[in-house]
C-alpha cells in the first residue's frame, strides 16, 4: 500500500497548482466574513464593516462574529456579564509577566507568553468538548485585554490594574492600559478600533490559530500561535512600522523626497497593499478620517499631513497596480494621538481580533480536518549514504 501511494505521488504533485504563500487556495469554508476586493467592501455576517463599525460595541461584534446574529438586548446582557466575569487572571499570570525582562521584549511576545501561562493554571484546559472550547474561547477574549493591560502597566513601571466591572470591554482595557477612566474620544476610539479589527478573512493569525487547532490541541495553544503570527511586521506588526517610518520622515515637507527614494530603491512601505483588497481597504477609509480630526484635537496635524502625503505618494506610484493603504497605516496615527505607546500597538490589534480567531475556531471545530498540505519536493533523490570518514 504504502509503495503504491508513493508511486502515485509524482503525479499528485503534477496535477495541482502550487501557489506561493497559499495565495488564492481556498482553505475551508464560512459564514462569518467575506471580502469584495476589488470594491474595497467587507462584511462581518453579512452586514458592512462600515455600519456594524459605527453602530455596535465590541461586545456585539464578537457575538455576532461567534453566533452568526446580532443579539437581542437580553442575549448581549448575558453575554456582556459572561465577558466581565471572565476578566480577572490568577495572580500568577502576573507574576509571569512581571519576571519578563520587559524592556527586551515586545510586548506581543509578553502578551503570547501570557495567553500560555493562563492555560497551565486552567484545569480544564485539554476537555476536547465544543462547550469548553467555546467557554475558554470566551475566557480568553475577556482575559487577553486584562494581561495587555498588565503588560502596558508594567512596561511603564505601574502596578497593573483590576478590571473594572461597570466599563464595558473597550473603556474597561482602556482603563486597564491607563489607570484613569478613559475620556470620551479614547473610549470610542477603542471601541471603533476593536470592532473593526475583529475579523479579516483567513488571514496569517486566523489560518495560524485555525491550523493549530485542527490538530486538536487546546484553545490556548492556538491563540497564542495567533499572537505569534500576528506580531509579524508583514502582519499587524505592520501598524508600529507606519509609525516608525512617519517620524522618521518627520515633517509634510520632507515626506516627497523620503517617498521618492522609498519608490526608487522599491523599499517595501508598511500600511500598503493587501492581498485581497485591491481598492482602498474599508477600514483604513474609516481610519483615515478619524486620523485627521483627532491629528487635530491632539495638537499635531502634521502627523496627518505626512501620512496623508505619503498616502498620495504611494498610490501616485503604485496605485494602478491595486496598491492603497490598509488597516494599518492610519491606526497607528489615531493610537499615537491618544497616548498609546507605539509598540503597544499590535497588542491592540490582538486585543480585537481575539473574537475573530475565537470565531474562526468554533466555526471550523464541527468540519475539522487536520490541515495537511504538501510541498513540491525539488531535492536530490537517490543518493548513496557516504559515511562519514569518505565525505
Ligand atoms: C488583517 O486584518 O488581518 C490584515 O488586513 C491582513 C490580512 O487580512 O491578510
Amino acid at each position: 500500500m504504502a509503495q503504491k501511494a508513493a508511486e502515485k505521488a509524482p503525479a499528485f504533485f503534477g496535477q495541482q497548482e502550487y501557489a506561493k504563500g497559499l495565495d488564492g487556495v481556498i482553505a475551508c469554508e464560512t459564514h462569518i466574513n467575506y471580502i469584495d476586493g476589488a470594491a474595497g467592501k467587507m462584511i462581518y455576517r453579512g452586514y458592512d464593516v462600515e455600519e456594524i463599525g459605527e453602530q455596535t460595541n465590541y461586545e456585539e461584534t464578537a457575538y455576532l462574529l461567534i453566533y452568526g446574529k446580532l443579539p437581542t438586548q437580553s442575549e448581549l446582557d448575558d453575554f456582556t456579564a459572561k465577558l466581565i466575569s471572565y476578566r480577572s487572571v490568577p495572580p500568577e499570570v502576573i507574576q509571569v509577566l512581571k519576571i519578563i525582562p520587559t524592556a527586551k521584549t515586545h510586548p506581543m511576545s509578553a502578551l503570547r507568553t501570557g495567553v500560555s501561562a493562563l492555560g497551565t493554571f486552567n484545569p480544564d484546559a485539554e476537555e476536547q468538548s465544543v462547550e469548553n472550547y467555546e467557554d475558554i474561547g470566551l475566557q480568553l477574549i475577556a482575559k487577553l485585554a486584562t494581561i495587555a493591560g498588565a503588560v502596558q502597566r508594567i512596561r511603564a513601571g505601574k502596578e497593573p490594574v483590576e478590571p473594572d466591572p461597570s466599563l464595558d470591554h473597550s473603556a474597561n482595557f482602556c482603563y486597564m492600559m491607563t489607570g484613569e477612566k478613559p475620556s470620551e474620544v479614547f473610549e470610542k476610539m477603542m471601541g471603533l478600533s476593536l470592532v473593526l479589527h475583529a475579523d479579516h478573512g483567513v488571514n496569517a493569525s486566523t489560518f495560524s490559530s485555525m491550523v493549530v487547532i485542527s490538530s486538536l490541541t487546546d484553545m490556548y495553544s492556538a491563540i497564542a500561535a495567533g499572537i505569534g503570527s500576528l506580531k509579524g511586521p508583514l502582519h499587524g506588526g505592520a501598524n508600529e512600522q507606519v509609525l516608525y517610518m512617519l517620524n522618521e520622515i518627520g515633517s509634510a515637507d520632507k515626506a516627497d523626497e523620503y517617498m521618492d527614494n522609498a519608490i526608487k530603491n522599491k523599499v517595501k512601505i508598511m500600511g500598503f497593499g493587501h492581498r485581497v483588497y485591491k481598492a482602498y481597504d474599508p477600514r483604513a477609509r474609516i481610519f483615515a478620517l478619524h486620523s485627521k480630526e483627532l491629528c487635530e484635537a491632539a495638537g499635531k496635524p502634521e502627523l496627518y499631513e505626512i501620512a496623508k502625503r505619503v498616502e498620495e505618494k504611494v498610490i501616485d506610484a503604485y496605485g494602478a497596480k491595486g496598491i492603497f493603504p490598509n488597516v494599518d497605516f492610519y491606526s497607528g496615527t489615531i493610537y499615537h494621538c491618544l497616548g498609546i505607546e507605539t509598540a503597544m500597538f499590535t497588542p491592540l490589534f490582538a486585543v480585537s481580533r481575539v473574537a475573530g480567531w475565537v470565531a474562526r475556531i468554533l466555526e471550523y471545530l464541527p468540519q475539522n480536518r487536520i490541515f495537511r498540505p504538501r510541498a513540491v519536493y525539488l531535492g536530490e533523490k537517490d543518493l548513496q549514504y557516504v559515511p562519514i570518514d569518505q565525505r
